[in-house]
């Protein structure tokens, strides 16, 4: 498979076109940013491990009903995934208070919720990702109803086998960020899920596994990623 023009640059991904129109080549960079941005580092080798993360958790996916543009893993910074056209929102799924809901409500970060919730942004940096719902998604024409219903019923499936993997493996998952596009008519997840994507809390030290590390200066980010790789790796490896 050989690697062609770059399509595209994301603020920790590379997209580049192959030899085959309906198959792209992402590749991972060690890049690291927060804020919309405007906070930027280095955590060494995340490329590796949130390409590796990823992979393993797209086919626990797959194995259990949920469809992605994963083909197959490349080498260890490239992996080799169906082109798609992405719908422009950011799909978070939340099951503990923290971050920006923690901010927004007023309320402590660590508090459980009765049930997950679902929220959506527009991905757009310069205008901060600005909250939305399923009326602007579907009145901009991103996506349509049955594609936004399937949209809701992947985030909440995916929560629930991540919930119970993670669980075996002594993490908590806080909260994560989906993306999805669609291909032949079909809504499949896109993008990556990684500690760039999660929160990721230690189960019995509570302790951050994930990019908070990075965006509140907590330091040992490179230590943390490396963590969940290995309990992954061990589990699904
Ligand atoms: P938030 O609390 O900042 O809204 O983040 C919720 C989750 O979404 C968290 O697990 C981190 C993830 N996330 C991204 O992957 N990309 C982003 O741009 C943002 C803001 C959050
Ligand atoms: N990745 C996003 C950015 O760089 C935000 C984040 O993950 O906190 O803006």
């Amino acid at each position: 498979m050989e690697r062609g023009e770059l399509l595209y640059e994301g603020k920790a991904k590379q997209i580049f076109a192959t030899d085959n129109p309906n198959l792209v080549q992402m590749y991972y960079k060690d890049e690291a940013t927060a804020f919309d941005g405007t906070k930027k580092g280095i955590i060494k080798d995340k490329g590796v491990v949130n390409n590796r993360v990823s992979c393993l958790l797209y086919q626990l996916l797959a194995r259990n009903g949920v469809p992605t543009h994963l083909v197959e893993q490349l080498d260890e910074r490239n992996v080799l995934v169906k082109k798609m056209k992405m719908i422009p929102v950011e799909v978070v799924v939340r099951n503990i208070i923290a971050g920006n809901l923690a901010k927004r409500l007023g309320m402590e970060e660590g508090s459980p919720l009765n049930s997950p919730i679902i929220e959506l942004y527009y991905k757009d940096d310069d205008l901060h990702d600005p909250m939305i719902n399923e009326y602007h998604i579907r009145a901009m024409g991103w996506a349509n109803d049955s594609e936004i219903e399937e949209i809701k019923k992947k985030g909440l499936q995916v929560n629930d086998l991540l919930c119970q993997f993670f669980d075996s493996i002594g993490i908590i998952l806080v909260d994560f960020k989906l993306e999805f596009g669609i291909v032949d008519g079909q809504v499949l997840l896109g993008d990556e899920i990684s500690p760039d994507s999660c929160r990721l809390w230690d189960k019995v030290s509570l302790e951050k596994l994930d990019k908070d590390r990075f965006r509140r200066n907590l330091g040992q980010e490179e230590e943390a990623y490396q963590e969940v790789a290995r309990r992954i790796e061990g589990a699904l490896g």
